[in-house]
Order: structure tokens, then C-alpha cells, then sequence
């Protein structure tokens, strides 16, 4: 058996920089038609010099394949309005992290009022720049992102053209309000489909497995699963493929981040078919995303084969989701 998808994309993507780059651009670029790249670098991307550059870097490292990387600026609540307007055509959206939330965020924004955010968000919502969130409050782990939905409700309410994607979500609580508002929108990833806590700290602890939003209960991927499988025209896929060398994940202290970038399509694939719903994956992967953002995305197919493949356990330095598992999709 075998499923034809057009122009996948990824739109919540870790690139890094430097070797890691290289090690990982090609393995996106190879399978998808394009991707969103994280702006979290170290220094975070938040001038359109250093833009530029870092896309060139990625067109390098991808050269040859079809793959369009659409670009973001990490969110500063200082950007003006001539400097957004200067930078919009290389940009697809910016990504706002509060401060120190996760990997690369120490520079996020300190103050989540929307006092202090309106002056950006006023000249993003009129450029018409979509607004990307890590929505995580520091509270309780578990709790993080459940305290975080206020802020989206306040800013969808006092932004109601300003297009808002709700990162990664994972909990019933971010799939419930994401339905609320016509300006929200939100990115699912391939490992909070597959896992809950349990997989993570039930047992052997498993550093792969860590990230941030921590993956939650069952309940919580129920409701994932329901939005995702059935192709709800509010959520797209993103894999929030982070990879770490495998010294900082096998560590005390351990990197967040989950690397699923090389196998998320087959994996994805072998979800969809398991629940009856191949029909509906094309949706996800890419007319979704096509329609939330607006895109025409470069014309490519991949086909998958239903055909056991054992996933490596690692590429160059960096440890997959599922390493070393055998899986019932390949791509052809
Ligand atoms: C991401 C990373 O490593 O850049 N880590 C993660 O756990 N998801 C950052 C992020 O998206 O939170
Ligand atoms: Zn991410």
C-alpha cells in the first residue's frame, strides 16, 4: 500500500546553526516541501541582517532540494514599526517566547501585559505578521500551559486581526480554546500525538523524550488526536523537531527538545492509518498550514510505502524519537 502527500510542511522547526545545521537541514529538506524555522539561535534572530544571513545558511545546507525555509524573528516587544514594515517580505511570522520558558529564550519577553506588547503587535496586526507563542507560564510544569490561556484570549480579544498560533499545544484545555477564537490557530507536534508523561517518567527516565510543553496525560493526547486526525481546519502540523547532541540530552541537566524531523512523516503516516483516517493527513501536513498562513508552497511529492523500517539510532550525534524501533511506513 502506498500514500501520496503534496508539499508537506513542517511549520514549527529547530535548524540551529553551524554543523548542527548541516546535520539536520537536509534531513527536513529531503522529505518536506517546506518548513517554519525557530528564530531561538544563540544569538536569537531578531535583526534582518543576521536574518538574511541565517537564511542563506539554511538554502545552503538544503541545496538542491525543494524546500522553502519561511523565516521568523524572535519577538521583541520593541520592534517598530518601520523596521517590521522594512523586514516583512522575508518573514512569515514572529515567534514570541516568555522569557527563559525553554531552550534560547533568556531574551524573550519579561512582561506578558499587553500594555507592554501593544506597540509590536499594533504593527503586526497591520502588516498583517502572524504572531507565534510559546504559551507557557512559569508555574507548576503540568500546569504551565493551562495558565498560560488567559493571555491567548486577552490578546485574540484586543488583537482580533492579528493572526496568533498557539505553539505545540498539549492539553484539552489549549485544544478546547483554540476552537473559541477565529484569530486562533495552533501547531500540534508528531511526539505529543504518540506519547504522554508516562512514556517520559513512568518508568526508566527518557531524556529523548523531555520537552518543553512536557507532554501530559492520556485525556490531554485524546484531545490532540481528535483535532489532528480529523484535519480541524484550526491546527496544523508542526513537529518542534529540537535536536541536541546527544551529550547534552544524555546528561544531568538534560536538554529539552524532542528530534523527530527525519521520520515525522512516516510516523505521522502510520498514526493516521492506524486510526482509519489517511483521508485526512494530507490536510494536516500542508493544506492546513496553506490556508493559516496563506502559502503556495513549491510543488513536491513524497510517497510513502507501507514497508517496515527500523529507525536509526542516530543521526551523526543526535538520538531520533523512537531510535532503533522498526515502524510499518517508509518513505519510498
Ligand atoms: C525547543 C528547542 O530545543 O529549541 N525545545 C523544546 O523542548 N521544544 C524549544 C521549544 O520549542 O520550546
Ligand atoms: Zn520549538
Amino acid at each position: 500500500m502506498q500514500v501520496q502527500l503534496t508539499s508537506p510542511l513542517d511549520m514549527h522547526l529547530h535548524f540551529r546553526s553551524g554543523d548542527m545545521l548541516k546535520t539536520v537541514a537536509p534531513l527536513s529538506s529531503k522529505s518536506f516541501a517546506g518548513g517554519l524555522i525557530m528564530p531561538n539561535t544563540t544569538p536569537p534572530i531578531t535583526t534582518k541582517e543576521v536574518l538574511l544571513e541565517y537564511k542563506q545558511e539554511i538554502l545552503d545546507a538544503t541545496n538542491g532540494d525543494n524546500f522553502t525555509p519561511y523565516m521568523t524573528l524572535f519577538f521583541k516587544d520593541d520592534y517598530s514599526y518601520d523596521f517590521l514594515k522594512s523586514v516583512k517580505d522575508e518573514i512569515l511570522a514572529i515567534k514570541l517566547y516568555p522569557a527563559g520558558i525553554t531552550t534560547n529564550s533568556e531574551g524573550g519577553v519579561s512582561s506578558l501585559s499587553i500594555d507592554n506588547l501593544r506597540t509590536t503587535l499594533e504593527a503586526m496586526s497591520e502588516l498583517e505578521i502572524p504572531l507565534c507563542i510559546h504559551g507557557e507560564s512559569n508555574g507548576f510544569v503540568m500546569d504551565r500551559e493551562a495558565e498560560f490561556i488567559p493571555i491567548y484570549k486577552q490578546l485574540a480579544t484586543a488583537f482580533p486581526k492579528l493572526k496568533i498560533i498557539m505553539e505545540h499545544i498539549t492539553t484539552k484545555a489549549s485544544a478546547d480554546a483554540v476552537l473559541e477564537f477565529d484569530n486562533l490557530y495552533a501547531t500540534i507536534t508528531l511526539h505529543h500525538l504518540y506519547i504522554t508523561l508516562d512514556d517520559v517518567a513512568g518508568g526508566m527516565l527518557q531524556p529523548h523524550l523531555f520537552c518543553k510543553p512536557i507532554a501530559k496525560r492520556p485525556e490531554d493526547r485524546e484531545a490532540l488526536l481528535n483535532l489532528a486526525l480529523n484535519a480541524n481546519e484550526k491546527v496544523m502540523f508542526g513537529s518542534d523537531s529540537a535536536p541536541h547532541p546527544r551529550s547534552a540530552k544524555e546528561a544531568p541537566g538534560c536538554a529539552a527538545g524532542v528530534f523527530t524531523a527525519p521520520i515525522a512523516l512516516q510516523l505521522l503516516t502510520q498514526l493516521f492509518a492506524k486510526h482509519n483516517k489517511l483521508e485526512n493527513l494530507q490536510a494536516f501536513v500542508s493544506d492546513n498550514a496553506q490556508k493559516i498562513y496563506g502559502l503556495k508552497p513549491i510543488e513536491k511529492t513524497i510517497t510513502l510505502e507501507q514497508k517496515e523500517f527500523a529507525i536509526p539510532a542516530k543521526y551523526k550525534d543526535v538520538v531520533p524519537f523512537m531510535a532503533n524501533q522498526k515502524i510499518e511506513w517508509r518513505i519510498v
